[in-house]
């Protein structure tokens, strides 16, 4: 059975209380409970993580790189908070992986504030998924099943 690696970056720990009106009100415990179902759904592993901290994103990534090369994992969900719109080093740690991502928003990042709108994980992403609220971790992981062939 292969794993798929979902990321939460800054902030998404706060899942539940931060801007519930932009983010709704479920906890980050619920969205990984919300994936845990989705994984089975479609026979994978789950491996469930979140980090404020930029270069653990980047060790994650390299681990996930290497781990779909061996075959263990599908790809990766990737919800960078707003390192989505500043890291360079994030493009890099996705391209220099090589790793099968599939970066998620839970808000329609797009009809939010102008600083929102560019996205560095776009263009070395394999898709890209926002506004459907914390349930798109679910249609993002039956996306990376798709993918995997799982
Ligand atoms: C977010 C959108 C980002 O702009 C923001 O900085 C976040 C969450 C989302 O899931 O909608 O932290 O990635």
């Amino acid at each position: 059975m292969k794993t798929a690696l979902v990321l939460n970056g800054p902030n998404l720990n706060l899942l539940g209380t931060r801007e519930p009106a932009i983010y709704g009100a479920q906890t980050l415990a619920d969205v990984r409970a919300l994936c845990e179902s989705a994984c089975a759904a479609h026979g994978l592993a789950l491996d469930f993580r979140q980090s404020n901290h930029e270069g653990e994103l980047i060790d994650w990534i390299h681990e996930a790189g290497r781990a779909q090369a061996a075959g263990t994992l599908a790809g990766v969900v990737l919800n960078a908070g707003a390192y989505t719109h500043t890291s360079v080093a994030l493009h890099d740690a996705i391209k220099g992986a090589g790793v099968t991502l599939i970066e998620l928003h839970i808000s329609n990042v797009h009809a939010r504030e102008a600083f929102r709108h560019h996205s560095y994980i776009s263009p070395a992403a394999r898709a890209v998924m926002a506004g459907f609220g914390v349930q798109g971790y679910a249609l993002a992981i039956a996306g990376l099943a798709g993918l995997a062939g799982s």
